[in-house]
């Protein structure tokens, strides 16, 4: 029997502008077995945020079942759904420019309540390759170096799925791969199986990095080819 992590079944979502309806998702259904790592694909404006945005329960979609790990997301709390199931990385990183590197990453553990996990933040942020950063401001780092960062503080409590939205958007080439590196290197090393889903425009990432890409399209998921 497969395994899983995330199972999601016609989910529709519009918004109202005015008097227009703009539907984005018209029934959107994907399966994620643990462990993997599905790219999604599609034009600008074609609701990939949107969807992301929904399976890490920050937007409601308007119909539609969503499942984490085989139960309902109603069983849930979402916020516990949120902070302790899964962890989300931003094209602009989302760092907090008066906290330095140690203080961002043990932020969402702080809120989950536990004050215990500086070795862990700071194993975290050796592993990303931020050693000598930890007690640098985002402003006195590079992006890839506000990336590494997020990508620890999206790590810190130990989450099952990685939601990442456009992670290497705002790098240039080269300081992209080394970031879509470190994201390879994640997924294979993590004693605990790590599922991705990652948003791109560029197929030749996705085909590189992904287990599988999935294509968004006038609303719903292109066929699998
Ligand atoms: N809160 C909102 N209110 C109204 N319209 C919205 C809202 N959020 C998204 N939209 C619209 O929904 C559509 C899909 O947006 P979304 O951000 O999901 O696209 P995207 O595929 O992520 O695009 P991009 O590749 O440019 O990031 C767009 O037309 C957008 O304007
Ligand atoms: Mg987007």
């Amino acid at each position: 029997m497969k395994d899983f992590i995330l199972q999601c079944n016609n989910i529709k979502k519009s918004f109202q502008i005015g008097k227009k309806k703009l539907e984005v998702l018209k029934g959107i259904s994907l399966d994620l077995e643990r462990s993997q790592w599905l790219m999604l694909l599609g034009a600008s404006g074609s609701g990939k945020t949107t969807l992301l945005n929904i399976l890490g329960t920050l937007e409601q979609p308007n119909s539609g079942s969503l499942k984490f790990d085989g139960r309902n997301y109603t069983e849930y709390n979402p916020t516990r759904l949120r902070n302790e199931k899964i962890g989300f990385v931003f094209q602009s990183y989302h760092l907090l420019p008066e906290l330095n590197v140690l203080e961002n990453v043990m932020l969402p553990a702080q809120l989950g309540g536990d004050y215990s996990l500086k070795k862990r933040a700071i194993e975290l942020i050796e592993r990303v390759g931020l050693k000598d950063r930890a007690h640098h401001r985002p402003t006195e780092l590079s992006g890839g170096e506000c990336q590494r960062a997020a990508i620890a503080r999206a790590l810190i409590n130990r989450p099952e799925l990685l939601l990442a939205d456009e992670p290497t958007g705002n790098l240039d080439t080269a300081t992209g791969h080394e970031i879509m590196e470190l994201f390879r290197e994640l997924h294979r090393d993590q004693k605990s199986p790590l599922s991705i889903i990652m948003i791109t425009h560029n197929p030749d990432l996705a085909h590189s990095y992904g287990t599988r890409s999935l294509t968004i399209s006038d609303g719903r998921i292109a066929p699998e080819n």
